[in-house]
């Protein structure tokens, strides 16, 4: 065991964050993940305020242990609706190679200002936020109700934003990291973990936990060494046993070969990290609307796609380190880890 302030301050056995992986994250998982002492999270990122307690309630049900609840901190984006039509439109190809000429969008409404609440009714002691920070008066709500605060940067001056913000800790994202930047401040900007963690480091005096690409004993350790009080994991733990991700999905990080996967804005308008598959080539000229809007205009396309079995349109988030992946039970992933 590695102690550091961190896993003290949260009781955890092991310096490792489940990460936050909306979609995938089940209740079932999170508990597996707090029962085997590291920290759990939820990934609510997409949930309404209803599902995101009820998500929590099924947690609790099934440890006594603390977990994290993960936010998308939301961002007012204003888009031309003549835009959104050209969007949609660049989207009907694919849409008609899964039988769907035409189909209904819904434009999806954060229910952040609530999830908050709910995390505070719920008596949920971690939050974690990604793509913003938290205003004042979110963070003080969660201070004032003792929930230790983590942002999420991917650059040294988002590092230093997150810290003035009032966070507890700050996940650093290296490019190397499955799903969606974290970014907020700026142009995105893809920094290796190894670089952006000393420099980090150097920077901020909050702990600062490691995340992108870690997938083994020997990557953690040198995250530790070079000054991580933790790491996040996420591609490492996606087929597992308790994931929700699709089997197809599974079965291809399990298939994975080096350097399969790229960044691509397609699927939701934000820039993520995922196995290259034909959506992301089809889509590579073609008008993409901005986040959340994207991911809006694409939702219906993705769940035909899982629905059919069809790898080639669904979303397959992974980090560079897929091609290690491991398919088992998550207590046995995690006890390879340390
Ligand atoms: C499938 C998937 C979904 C993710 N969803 C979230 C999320 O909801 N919130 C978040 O903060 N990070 C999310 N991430 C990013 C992780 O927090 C973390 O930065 C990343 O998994 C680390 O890199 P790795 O995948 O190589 O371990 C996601 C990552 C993956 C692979």
């Amino acid at each position: 065991m590695n102690e550091t302030n961190l896993t003290i301050l949260l009781e955890l056995k092991h310096p490792i964050i489940q990460a936050p992986m909306a979609g995938v994250t089940t209740p079932e998982f999170v508990a597996t993940s707090a029962e085997a002492g590291i920290l759990g999270s939820i990934g609510a990122g997409y949930l309404s305020a209803n599902e995101t307690r009820q998500f929590i309630r099924d947690v609790k049900e099934r440890t006594k242990k603390s977990f994290a609840v993960n936010l998308f901190v939301p961002e007012r984006v204003e888009v031309d609706p003549l835009y959104l039509r050209q969007a949609y439109e660049a989207l009907q190809p694919i849409g008609k190679q899964l039988g769907l000429p035409f189909w209904e969008v819904t434009l999806s409404e954060s229910e952040f200002d609530r999830q908050v609440e709910v995390v505070v009714e719920e008596g949920v002691k971690i939050c974690s936020f990604t793509f913003g920070l938290p205003d004042e008066k979110t963070v003080r709500l969660l201070k004032g109700n003792d929930v230790y605060l983590i942002g999420t940067a991917t650059t040294v001056e988002e590092a230093k934003l997150v810290e003035q913000a009032g966070m507890d800790a700050i996940v650093v994202q290296g490019s190397e990291a499955g799903g969606h930047r974290g970014s907020f401040a700026g142009e995105i900007t893809m920094i290796p973990l190894v670089e952006l963690l000393g420099a980090v480091v150097a920077t901020v005096q909050i702990p600062v936990i490691a995340a992108g690409g870690i997938a083994n004993k020997e990557m953690m350790g040198k995250a530790l060494s070079a000054g991580a009080q933790a790491v996040q994991i996420g591609t490492a733990f996606l087929a597992a046993d308790e994931s929700g991700a699709h089997p197809l999905y599974k079965q291809a990080t399990l298939d994975a070969e080096v350097g399969c996967t790229v960044l691509t804005k397609a699927f939701s308008g934000k820039t993520a990290r995922g196995i290259r598959n034909r959506f992301i080539i089809e889509m590579r000229e073609e008008v993409i609307a901005p986040y959340p809007y994207q991911n809006d205009l694409t939702k219906k396309i993705r769940k035909e796609a899982a629905k059919q079995g069809n790898t080639d349109f669904m979303s397959l988030w992974a980090g560079e380190s897929v091609h290690l992946s491991t398919s088992e039970k998550l207590k046995a992933i995690i006890g390879k880890l340390i």
